[in-house]
């Protein structure tokens, strides 16, 4: 037998954590599955009986069962006794009601990107993206059709950002600011936490016409409706010209290199020069530790047809579209923001 297989902690073997590993679909599907039922909305007041759950959300009782003992051996949920069981701390994120939840993302993780993902041979075998293999037109094309799994998307995206944008707010010198332009600013999230933090501050969201309606909601639920004002744009052709900081949280990896210089070439044209461009995304560094980027740059390679990007990477995106990038700082686990100057 190979040494390397004789681990004291029979779980760290390495054959068991490659085991583990390439489960990773049946944990995926087993999360989603509760997502789908909302059984964490089901436990949030607490402990709860299996029946009693099966009936809250229209399940079989003795299968779900077993399904959440599934979850209680992932650390998603805990079994407080025989046939009865409550929420852990990670698994409260699969509540639809808590900040920062997560239940739009375990819904878009399945809806979404499963079926493109089963074509990951495909993409690794031809550099091209599965996404329109599977569904025969691009990513936001098909969101724009489907009106339901966009609004799961664009929720799921609120997951990401909700954190990345107190950090933001926190962490950038946003003093000399009068007006942040958020281009491609999905339902608003990060902008209403930039503008929480800096009342004096207002905002411009730019996005789809079919996504600025419901950031026109979310906003103004946000008591922000006098704050932020709302555009349909495009932004491959024009973004709101003459403010002072111009943001891209999870844009420019959506798209390949000549699209990306498309949409910094967009911003470059609006922008006077005092104004900064702030670009939040997943930055790949090197070495060989955990990264979700990694994982994340795969999404991109199977879904959107972009990539996660080095610094060096988004520094030659800025020198080919007339900036020049000034400084970086990390914001959570995935994302690092980065700033730009125009030249
Ligand atoms: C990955 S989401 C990021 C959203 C937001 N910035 C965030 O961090 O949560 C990409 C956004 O780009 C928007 N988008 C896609 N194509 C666009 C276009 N041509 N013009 C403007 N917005 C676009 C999408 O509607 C979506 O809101």
């Amino acid at each position: 037998m190979d040494r390397r297989l004789e681990a004291s902690d029979p779980s760290e073997r390495p054959d068991s954590v490659l085991h583990r590993l390439m489960s990773g679909a049946w944990v995926a599907q087993s999360i989603y599955v509760a997502a789908k039922l909302r059984i964490a909305d089901a436990l949030a007041s607490g402990p709860a009986p299996v029946d009693e759950v099966a009936e809250r959300v229209g399940a079989q009782p003795a299968a779900l069962f077993r399904l959440m003992r599934a979850l209680a051996s992932l650390g998603v949920l805990r079994e407080v006794e025989s046939n009865r069981f409550e929420l852990t701390d990670v698994g409260t994120y699969l509540r639809s009601d808590v900040a920062g939840s997560m239940h739009a993302l375990a819904l878009t993780i399945t809806e979404f990107d499963w079926d493109p993902w089963k074509q990951l041979l495909h993409s690794v075998r031809t550099g091209e993206t599965a996404f329109e293999l599977v569904h025969g037109k691009e990513p936001f094309d098909y969101l724009r059709d489907n009106d339901e799994l966009r609004s799961v998307f664009s929720r799921a995206m609120t997951s990401y950002v909700t954190e990345n944008g107190i950090a933001v707010a926190e962490s950038y010198d946003f003093s000399h600011a009068r007006t942040v332009v958020d281009v491609g600013g999905g339902h608003g999230t990060l902008l209403a936490a930039i503008l929480a933090q800096h009342a004096h501050i207002d905002g411009i969201l730019l996005d789809l016409p079919e996504v600025t309606e419901q950031a026109r909601h979310e906003l103004s639920s946000a008591g922000l409706e006098d704050r932020v004002t709302c555009v349909d744009g495009d932004f491959f052709t024009e973004v709101p010209a003459g403010k002072d900081v111009y943001v891209l949280a999870s844009i420019l990896h959506d798209w390949d290199a000549e699209r990306a210089r498309r949409i910094l070439a967009t911003c470059r044209r609006a922008m006077p020069e005092h104004a900064r461009l702030l670009v939040i995304e997943a930055v790949i560094f090197p070495g060989n530790e955990p990264a979700f980027a990694k994982l994340l740059d795969l999404e991109m390679l199977v879904c959107f047809g972009g990539r996660e990007r080095s610094l060096d990477e988004y520094a030659e995106l800025f020198a080919a579209t007339g900036f020049r990038m000034e400084k970086s700082f990390p914001l959570r686990a995935a994302a690092t923001a980065i700033v730009a100057v125009p030249i």
